[in-house]
């Protein structure tokens, strides 16, 4: 609590608890407000997703946790993208870590690190909260939850102190920053896993997306879309984000036939209860359809339960579906490291952050996929998807081989205009080199469309780079990366 703050709804008791409980979840977590976030946090997302196509690889913990910030401190305090909010990030980053460590103030541990992280952190806020107080509406309209906190009064009238509204702001980041993130993770992860859940995704969204043409899903339809909410139920209940729950026995407490005396502190394992096969058959399985038959009582407590449930619980859901939405219409991806362990301190999740190859449905085709030979040169097969037809065998391998082979391609796609992507991580290209901007010279560069080439790394086949092509309509400005 020194590093979360006293004052913040984690640690409130009795009726301040119960006034700050009905804020928030008014703030973030009812019909309403929900409605409103959906559209808040979509152009984010959507825009991440095509950014990663774009880099072709990624490691996505890193990447939600980018996109899961910045659609926080839109929320919590209408904060744009800017240098202040990656000091914020950073600052989250060390009040987790010193919440997770022993609670030794000196210098060196992770826990001083984390009061000297909250302390720089009040310090941004209350700039903020100065320079809202200065602006400050006449009719008392709200923007975002720091706005709502600082109109919030008790049952005398009183207003929240400044260092209240800000613990509670801090409070509910710590609570919602990282379990999302995570939570998303997750998603990718699993999705990636059973490919038909993925499919049934897309059967359920694809046809949605195309009714709305451009426009973004609302919370609404997110409801009534039953395959999805199972999909969600099931990851949560996997991820086990929230392994353990506290609680002290406010009186003493007869469970079967144990007595725990008032006072005492009880873990609740959630881990064990979620993963126990008396209550979820075959429990380690992936099974979204499990949902058609609510959990038995009081098994499934990703959430807590009682009057300290999580104030954030379908705003975390509601994410989640957000991301299942973008991805399952919009992009395929394959893990990396498919057999990656999974670490569970401080949170379960893999230990390479579930890192993906992931491209845009629909836009992007596997160009050219061969075996590489002595020189580190690849050119052997070329595997286009819808384009097939235009494309003929690539030339054989040679000093320029895999030059030569995508040059054939690409000139049978369309007149294109080409940049060169960034090279991806650990890829031997051609001479051993990753840098294979030079290509951008040797290839056609007129037309209305462009394309970005970027070798992916597949590790299940050593030796074999495949080539991934994005084709874009051109914009009015010159695509980044095109040499002229
Ligand atoms: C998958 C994501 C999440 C998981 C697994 C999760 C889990 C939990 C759990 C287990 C608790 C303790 C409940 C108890 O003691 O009975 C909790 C409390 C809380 N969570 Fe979440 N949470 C998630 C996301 C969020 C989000 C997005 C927010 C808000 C931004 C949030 C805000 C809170 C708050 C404010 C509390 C304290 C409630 C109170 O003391 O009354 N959580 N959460």
């Amino acid at each position: 609590m020194d590093i979360v703050g006293r004052n913040s709804i984690l640690a409130a008791q009795g009726t301040s608890h119960t006034r700050l409980k009905s804020f928030i979840t008014r703030a973030i977590d009812q019909p309403d407000a929900l409605r409103r976030i959906a559209i808040k946090v979509q152009p984010r997302v959507a825009s991440a997703l095509r950014s990663w196509a774009e880099k072709g690889t990624v490691v996505a913990y890193n990447e939600v946790k980018k996109v899961t910030f910045e659609n926080i401190g839109k929320l919590f305090a209408n904060l744009e993208p800017s240098p202040v909010l990656d000091t914020l990030d950073e600052m989250f980053d060390g009040m987790l870590m010193g919440i997770r460590s022993y609670p030794i103030n000196f210098p060196g541990t992770p826990f001083h690190h984390g009061i000297q992280c909250r302390n720089k952190a009040i310090g941004i806020f209350r700039e903020e909260l100065e320079r809202r107080k200065m602006y400050q509406n006449s009719d008392n309209t709200t923007k975002d939850v720091m706005d709502g906190l600082m109109l919030l009064k008790d049952d005398e009238g009183k207003q929240l102190d400044d260092i209240e509204v800000i613990d509670n702001i801090l409070g509910l980041v710590v609570a919602g920053y990282e379990t999302t993130s995570i939570s998303i993770t997750w998603t990718l992860y699993y999705l990636a896993k059973y490919p038909h859940v993925l499919q049934k995704l897309r059967e359920e969204h694809m046809p949605l997306r195309k009714e709305k043409d451009g426009e973004f899903i609302t919370s609404d339809e997110i409801t009534k879309l039953r395959y999805t909410y199972q999909v969600v139920e099931e990851i949560i209940r996997l991820a086990n984000i929230a392994s353990t729950i506290f609680r002290t026995a406010a009186k003493d407490v007869e469970y079967k036939g144990y007595k725990i005396p008032k006072g005492w502190k009880v873990i609740l394992w959630a881990r064990y209860l979620h993963t126990d096969p008396e209550n979820f058959e075959d429990p380690l399985c992936f099974k979204p359809e499990r949902w058609n038959e609510p959990a038995k009582p009081g098994t499934f407590q990703v959430f807590g339960g009682g009057s300290r449930i999580c104030a954030g619980n379908m705003l975390a859901r509601l994410q989640i579906a957000i991301f299942v939405h973008h991805l399952a219409a919009g992009c395929k991806w394959e893990l990396v490291n498919p057999n990656a362990e999974v670490t569970y301190l401080p949170h379960p999740k893999p230990v390479d952050g579930v890192e993906i190859a992931i491209s845009k449905l629909g836009f992007e085709r596997t160009l050219v996929e061969g075996q590489e030979n002595a020189r580190g040169s690849v050119a052997t097969k070329v595997a286009l998807g819808p384009l097939q037809s235009k494309v003929k065998e690539a030339s054989q391998p040679s000093e320029t081989g895999m030059e030569t082979s995508l040059i054939n391609a690409l000139s049978l796609i369309d007149e294109g205009e080409v940049s060169i992507g960034d090279s991806g991580q650990g890829n031997k290209v051609q001479n051993g080199s990753n840098d294979n901007s030079h290509l951008a010279d040797l290839l056609p560069r007129s037309g209305s469309r462009s394309a970005v080439l970027k070798p992916c790394k597949l590790l299940p086949n050593q030796g074999v780079i495949r080539w991934v092509i994005s084709i874009k309509e051109r914009v009015e400005s010159k695509p980044l990366g095109i040499k002229s």
